[in-house]
């Protein structure tokens, strides 16, 4: 879908979208169609139950007196809550409701909105985003989809006074969304095609943008004593890789780097602690973490943020086999300590305990934030609604809190404490890799802290919010990529200079 800005206009065909308040107060734009149609659009309101509450629709076809072939109302709610989100919403839905509707141009009418916090600019942009976002379709392997079926629309013109302005805001988040995309692309291809080395291979491309990749093996992972992350990828034909993606927009290149690590185990059996049949397809997912982080750099390196940040994922496949880690093996990882796998379905912490030691020691950063599907209880726990978060800083906390909230990707913090860790003791290693059933997400992140030594640091569950089993405003169900916008916000509110 091309993205184009112009000039308050009514198009003379296609589709036309335009806001209406919570009480069907018509938005300048609205008024005019309305007017231009002999009052078409209050009639159709009179007549039915949209009232301008967020997210309703309702289209009108044919306008009589205008030659466009849709109008589509949709209602923004109030004034004093036409914030980013909204706008986003806004975007979204029109695109939803017009994307298989056969009509292949869509034009947004995005007007000044008295009380809103947003002027029409940023309005504009956030609506062109959230199109974007919604328009989304990962549809490469449907070969007998029905034309009347796939969407048509190929072109949307967001038509607002500040045309330039808006074109401008949109710039930055167009790049945030290429991250999203790629990361909800990698996310829902299937684990026969996106394996460590394939993974590996999509973050090498960002090279073009002036990231600077590297890809370890299984090799120099070895060498480097990475036990922990070599074991759940050993019962797996695929090699490990372990990527370190930096992005150096910082002035000062030496200035401390912001680092993100992420989860990349790209199938989850279980392992000799396989999983039950039914639901295992799911976990193609659970390297949603990873892809997150190597969206995120993709969005920082796109909109030329002024951050050094380094991203490193874990990938690894956790398959049962014969040369596949058994439950009571003992671990040695990259930090020295020693760990006893009770159960090889608990690999996620695994992978992060080397992914997370290694970025401490080699990049001594300002911080660490991971982002990981690491366990079922945190679904138990917080459901598909918000992700849970874990930190040791409470700054951090916090401003991860407020980015999730700015951007749509909530996020609730949970406790960590002294007690829960010692859930974590072992007979006969350091730790053991599980720590019974209760608090399962906290003891899970209580592992991850032993090997991020005095780094401010957090942690990020997203195993309920990584992937969507409905549509929303800009989420077609599937892949969110979340994570994607709530670093990118992260970094932009605290870590950019000027
Ligand atoms: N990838 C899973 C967590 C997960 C579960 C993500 C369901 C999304 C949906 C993780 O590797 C795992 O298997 N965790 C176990 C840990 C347990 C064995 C301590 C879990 O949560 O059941
Ligand atoms: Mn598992
Ligand atoms: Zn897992």
């Amino acid at each position: 879908m091309k993205i184009a800005f112009a000039k308050p206009q009514v198009p003379a065909e296609g589709a036309v979208a335009v806001g209406v308040l919570e009480g069907r107060v018509l938005t300048p734009a609205a008024a005019a169609l309305d007017a231009q149609s002999g009052g078409t659009l209050a009639r159709a309101m009179a007549a039915s139950r949209f009232e301008g509450k967020k997210e309703q629709t309702l289209t009108i076809l044919a306008p009589a007196g205008l030659t466009v072939g849709r109008i589509v109302l949709v209602g923004l709610g109030k004034a004093a809550g036409l914030d980013a989100l909204a706008a986003q919403a806004f975007g979204g839905t029109a695109v939803a409701q017009v994307a298989t509707s056969g009509e292949t141009a869509l034009a947004l009418a995005v007007d000044t909105v008295a009380g809103a916090p947003l002027d029409a600019a940023a309005l504009a942009a956030h609506a062109a985003f959230g199109a974007r976002l919604r328009a989304y379709r990962f549809d490469k392997y449907l070969t007998k989809e029905k034309k009347e079926d796939k969407p048509a629309l190929k072109k949307l013109t967001v038509l607002t006074e500040p045309h330039a302005a808006a074109k401008t805001a949109f710039a930055a988040l167009d790049k945030v969304a290429d991250g999203v995309m790629l990361a909800r692309d990698a996310v829902s291809e299937p684990a026969n095609v996106i394996h460590p080395e394939t993974l590996a291979e999509q973050a090498k491309q960002l090279a073009e943008i002036g990231v600077d990749v590297e890809v370890l093996g299984e090799k120099q992972m070895r060498k480097l004593g990475m036990g922990a992350l070599l074991g759940v990828g050993q019962g797996s034909d695929r090699e490990s890789q372990l990527v370190v993606m930096r992005w150096m927009g910082a002035a000062d290149q030496d200035a401390a780097p912001v680092a993100l690590v992420g989860k990349g185990v790209t199938f989850d059996t279980g392992g000799i602690s396989i999983k039950p049949a039914a639901g295992m397809e799911e976990m193609k997912w659970d390297m949603a973490g990873s892809a997150a982080v190597i969206g995120t750099i993709k969005a920082l390196a796109g909109r030329q943020a002024r951050v050094n940040a380094v991203g490193v994922v874990g990938l690894v496949e956790n398959m049962p086999s014969g040369s596949a880690q058994r439950p009571g093996d003992v671990v040695t990882s990259m930090s020295g300590q020693t760990i006893e796998v009770i159960n090889t379905d608990a690999e996620g912490r695994l992978v992060l305990a080397d992914a997370l030691h290694y970025t401490k020691e080699r990049f001594k950063p300002a911080l660490i934030v991971d982002l990981a599907t690491l366990t079922g209880a945190i679904v138990i726990a917080l459901g598909n609604e918000q992700a849970g978060l874990f930190a040791t800083d409470d700054t951090l906390a916090e401003r991860i809190a407020a980015a999730g909230r700015a951007v749509g990707e909530p996020v609730w913090r949970l406790p960590l404490g002294e007690a829960y860790d010692k859930q974590l003791k072992s007979d006969i290693a350091d730790m053991k890799n599980v720590g019974g059933r209760e608090a399962g997400s906290i003891t899970a992140a209580q592992f991850l802290k032993r090997f991020v030594g005095e780094v401010p640091w957090a942690h990020i569950d997203i195993a309920g919010v990584a992937w969507s089993k409905k549509d929303t405003a800009t989420c077609p169900k599937g892949a969110t990529a979340f994570g994607v916008r709530l670093l990118d916000r992260l970094v932009a509110d605290h870590y950019e200079e000027g």
